[in-house]
């Protein structure tokens, strides 16, 4: 898969600024910027949170600056043009992670359907920016709480990236539910949870190896309206078909 970077370079902070700024200024101040920025030309930043925690001493080496929350759980907010281009920048990375894994999905979901106008934040997904996508069988997914139930075969995938408060881009899991033929799990409605880490190991799967580890999945989703399915916050629905 070709890489897609963007070679924008980044725009020097001045050291000197940093001993004058607050906390204010680590991770909302706006500078109006959602150029991705790459400083050794392979990594991906998100140019206003990597220039507000370079000037507040954050680096990723030393996430402890005096704005830097350290504890786990951050939850860093972007704007929709900020996701959009840390995902653009990022998405050969996910691919590249999540082939290791040898499952034919976890490379060809990029070219299905995405349902997401802009990489969004998943709480219940480790907090981190995640999109939906579909293949052809999973058509009406786009049909949200108005269809029935999933058609066999139809396979929805949830890929993600983590937001660092230095404003690097990583690679997060990616998640998968497969509908199966009828009677296949009764426990499960059918529906074949997966979810392969940001390292390309498959971490469990419904009736498979580990599938213990995605038991949780299956016990949030069954509470869903429709068949299992959540979608995604209204103003972010897009329906590719
Ligand atoms: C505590 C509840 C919860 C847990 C646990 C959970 N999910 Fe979800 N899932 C949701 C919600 C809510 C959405 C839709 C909104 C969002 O993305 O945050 C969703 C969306 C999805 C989607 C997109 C299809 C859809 O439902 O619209 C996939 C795929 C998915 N989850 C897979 C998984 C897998 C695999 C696991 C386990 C590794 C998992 N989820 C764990 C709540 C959960």
């Amino acid at each position: 898969m070709a890489r897609r970077r963007n070679t924008i370079s980044r725009v020097a902070m001045p050291l000197a600024v940093s001993a004058s700024l607050g906390c204010a200024a680590c991770v909302n101040q706006d500078q109006g910027s959602t150029a991705l920025a790459s400083t050794d030309g392979e990594e991906c930043y998100v140019p206003r949170l990597q220039e507000a925690a370079a000037a507040s001493g954050i680096t990723d080496a030393n996430p402890c600056g005096p704005c830097g929350p350290c504890g786990p759980g951050a939850v860093i907010e972007l704007e929709m043009d900020e996701a959009k281009a840390a995902y653009e920048c990022i998405q050969g990375d996910l691919v590249d992670a999540y082939a290791v894994s040898g499952l034919d999905v976890a490379t060809a979901y990029v070219n299905w359907d995405n349902y997401t106008a802009a990489p969004y934040l998943s709480a219940l997904h480790g907090s981190r920016y995640v999109n939906n996508f579909g293949n052809d069988a999973a058509d009406a997914y786009g049909e949200w709480e108005g269809g029935g139930a999933m058609t066999a075969g139809g396979i929805l995938v949830k890929d993600s990236m983590t937001i660092s408060t230095t404003g690097k881009v990583g690679v997060g899991p990616l998640f998968l539910m497969e509908k199966m033929e009828a009677g296949w799990n009764p426990d499960s409605d059918d529906w074949k949870y997966s979810m392969v880490t940001a390292n390309g190991s498959v971490f469990g799967e419904t009736k498979g190896t580990n599938a213990g580890a995605v038991g949780f999945c299956v016990d949030c989703h069954l509470a869903a309206e429709r068949d299992h399915m959540f979608f995604l916050p209204e103003e972010l629905r897009v329906n590719p078909n």
